[in-house]
C-alpha cells in the first residue's frame, strides 16, 4: 500500500507564467507543483512532480509508476492529441489516471478535442486553469479512498 502519487507534466508546460497567459494563465509550473504538494498533502499523499519536453521521458516514468505509485495525474500537453506510446504505457501500469488540462481542450481548435490520454483515464479535468491539477488531485483522493489504496 503506497500513498505516492505522480503528476506527468508534458511539452512546454515548463514555460507556464510566460506562454499565452490568455489561454494558460500567470502561475508558473513551479506554482502549480507547490499547490499540489500542499493539496496533496491535506490528503495523506506524497506527490512527485515531473515535467519533460520529451515524450520517451513522459513514458519512461509511467512505466516505473505501476510498482511504486498509487495514482496519476497526467497532462500531457501536445501529446495529449497525438502520443499512441503515452497511452500504451497508461494502459499498461495498472493505477488509476486523472487527465488533467488548464485550458477546455474543447472550447479551442478541432485538433485539441481528440484525446489519446483519455482512453486510459478514469476521467478529465480541463478548463479551470491551475485550480484544474487541484480538481484533478481531489478526484484522485477520492478514487484512491474508495477503493482502499491510500490513506
Ligand atoms: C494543454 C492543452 C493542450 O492542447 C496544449 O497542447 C498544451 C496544454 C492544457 O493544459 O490546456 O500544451 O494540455
Amino acid at each position: 500500500m503506497t500513498s505516492k502519487i505522480l503528476i506527468l507534466n508534458g511539452p512546454n508546460l515548463n514555460m507556464l507564467g510566460v506562454r499565452e497567459p490568455e489561454i494558460y494563465g500567470v502561475e508558473t509550473l513551479a506554482d502549480i507543483e507547490a499547490a499540489c504538494r500542499a493539496r496533496g498533502a491535506e490528503f495523506g499523499l506524497d506527490v512527485d512532480f515531473h515535467q519533460s519536453n520529451h515524450e520517451g521521458d513522459l513514458v519512461t516514468w509511467v512505466q516505473g509508476a505501476g510498482d511504486t505509485h498509487a495514482g496519476l495525474i497526467v497532462n500531457a500537453g501536445a501529446l495529449t492529441h497525438t502520443s499512441v506510446a503515452l497511452l500504451d504505457a497508461l494502459r499498461a501500469v495498472d493505477l488509476p489516471v486523472v487527465e488533467v488540462h488548464l485550458s477546455n481542450i474543447h472550447r479551442r481548435g478541432s485538433f485539441r478535442r481528440h484525446s489519446y490520454v483519455a482512453q486510459a483515464a478514469v476521467g478529465m479535468i480541463a478548463g479551470f486553469g491551475a485550480t484544474s491539477y487541484l480538481l484533478a488531485l481531489d478526484a484522485l483522493a477520492h478514487i484512491l479512498q474508495s477503493s482502499g489504496t491510500a490513506a
